[in-house]
């Protein structure tokens, strides 16, 4: 025999009380951390102030957490529980593991699970069938395909992303013929059967939208692939950074699935900043955002292109020589000094320069590097002051008074033919001047090609001498020598 108790009007009134107050708490919550994510994001903008951006951010996402789970009964919090603590712990360990250099595959990574949330999102809140009605049903229907199809693209797109970037698959842009109208075959079925689902939720057939919805998942998931395998070389910083946005607007769209205000605001914040972030690469790259994306930009990375003329070979002794003889030096890093790790040992040698009187500064170039910022963190790292490190458009102009250029394991950032070769694929890319200056020293392994694959004349000017090895076993032998001699 079973028994119903039914509650009393006290206990309603009290649950009910207790239900709005946790949710008046859960509000204010959810505007201070809106309030320190906007703060993080200001922070973040500068070298000095972005470790305190960084713990604006991490206040912010503890308090977002504890306020959500606020609002959960005991069995969702204890489902919020088992998620959460080995996500954190997982979490944790890859982010302390992750080298420098292996950041941006760490981001793609992170990037595709934002992309697969609102997917699941987006099938859980279509199963639970809404209260809404009318108008509001379609909207919230709208918001459901749209978030699904961002998120899967997003998933998709940034799994690719970080197989490129990871060496997984290479990095030649994959053209399939007719790959536009391809692409444009799929937005089309995607809107049709964006239709088609509107009416089948609205006509009450749940099986018939989940079929509908599964297909668009499917469609633009195979969208995401070909779109991200299509882009190539030098185009992919700014791919990760799109993929960075559309994680931002796929948040946002499971934020309204769920009716969370928080999720809104910080998708939102993350799709704008990552949008603007993508601009900037492009304008950077004297790249159209559109032309980035139709891909097919850029060859393999480590292949030697046949360059006319003959290279200068240099020694770490005659190095030392034209160091000491400079009166003003400018260090441009690249993508190689951050593989080998040289940034303490340099800032070792800006040290005993500075000493001895010699001008010093680096030169960034904004997509020096893998990761947006990439040198300056490292710089930064090894305590190298804010103070002497320009950025491309300050220091351009400088280098025809400049004694010695020490570019170090870079490459595409100082080729000139992306300002003398109208044929060049990198044509029109603003670039470092470095052979304006009197000397310039090139410390690389080889004559092999940076990440666009392409030559780079550079290393053959008659101002220019090459510095074969390791950058880390170069700059250690070049402070020992300027030590010791
Ligand atoms: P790259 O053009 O990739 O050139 C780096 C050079 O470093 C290579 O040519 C390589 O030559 C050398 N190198 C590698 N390991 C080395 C080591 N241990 N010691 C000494 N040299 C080493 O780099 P960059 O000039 O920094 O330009 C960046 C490129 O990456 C651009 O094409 C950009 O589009 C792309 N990219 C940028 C980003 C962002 S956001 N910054 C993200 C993805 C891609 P050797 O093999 O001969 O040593």
């Amino acid at each position: 025999m079973t028994t119903n108790i039914a509650p009393t009007p006290d206990i309603l009134v009290a649950a009910t009380a207790n239900a709005s107050s946790m949710t008046g708490v859960a509000t204010v919550a959810y505007i201070i951390a809106a309030a320190l994510f906007i703060m993080s994001l200001s922070g973040l903008g500068h070298p000095k102030t972005s470790r305190k951006g960084n713990a604006y951010g991490i206040a912010g996402m503890l308090i977002a957490l504890i306020a959500t789970a606020l609002l959960l009964t005991i069995t969702g919090f204890m489902i919020f529980l088992a998620a959460m603590i080995p996500a954190a712990v997982i979490g944790a360990v890859l982010a302390s593991r992750v080298k420098m250099t292996d950041m941006p595959q760490l981001v793609a990574m992170l990037h595709s699970f934002v992309g697969a949330a609102a997917v699941l999102v987006g099938f859980a809140t279509l199963r639970d069938h809404s209260p809404l009605t009318g108008s509001a049903l379609v909207i919230h229907n709208i918001e459901i395909y749209i978030g699904v199809c961002i998120g899967s693209i997003t998933f998709t797109g940034s799994i690719i992303a970080y197989a490129k970037l990871d060496g997984k698959i290479g990095g030649k842009p994959l053209i399939l013929p007719a790959r536009h109208l391809l692409n444009i075959i799929v937005l089309l079925l995607t809107v049709v059967l964006g239709y088609m689902f509107a009416q089948a939720v609205g006509g009450g057939d749940m099986t018939k939208s989940m079929w509908l919805l599964g297909i668009a998942t499917a469609i633009t998931g195979l969208f995401g692939i070909h779109m991200v395998m299509a882009i190539g070389g030098a185009d992919m910083p700014v791919v990760v950074s799109m993929l960075n946005s559309y994680s931002g607007w796929a948040a946002a769209a499971a934020g309204f699935m769920l009716s969370n205000d928080l999720l809104i605001i910080t998708g939102a914040l993350v799709g704008s900043s990552g949008a603007i972030l993508s601009y900037i690469m492009c304008k950077s790259m004297n790249r159209s955002f559109f032309s980035v994306i139709m891909g097919g930009f850029g060859a393999a990375e480590g292949t030697t292109v046949a360059i006319e003329g003959e290279h200068t070979e240099i020694n770490v002794d005659g190095t030392v020589d034209l160091i000491r003889n400079a009166k003003s030096i400018v260090i441009v890093p690249g993508y190689g000094m951050a593989v080998a790790q040289a940034q303490h040992t340099l800032s070792e040698i800006t040290k005993e320069l500075e000493a001895a009187g010699t001008k010093i500064h680096f030169a960034i170039h904004p997509i020096a590097g893998r990761l947006p910022g990439h040198m300056n963190v490292l710089l930064a790292e090894a305590n190298i002051s804010y103070d002497i490190v320009l950025e491309m458009d300050e220091i351009n102009d400088d280098f025809p008074e400049t004694d010695l250029v020490l570019v170090i394991g870079a490459n595409d950032i100082v080729n000139p033919s992306a300002l003398d070769d109208p044929g060049s694929p990198i044509a029109g890319m603003p670039v470092l001047e470095v052979w304006k200056a009197k000397d310039v020293i090139v410390m690389k392994r080889s004559m092999a090609s940076g990440y666009a694959g392409i030559g780079n004349p550079l290393f053959v000017k008659e101002n220019t001498k090459m510095l074969f090895g390791d950058a880390k076993k170069n700059v250690d032998a070049i402070l020992t020598a300027y030590r010791t001699s």
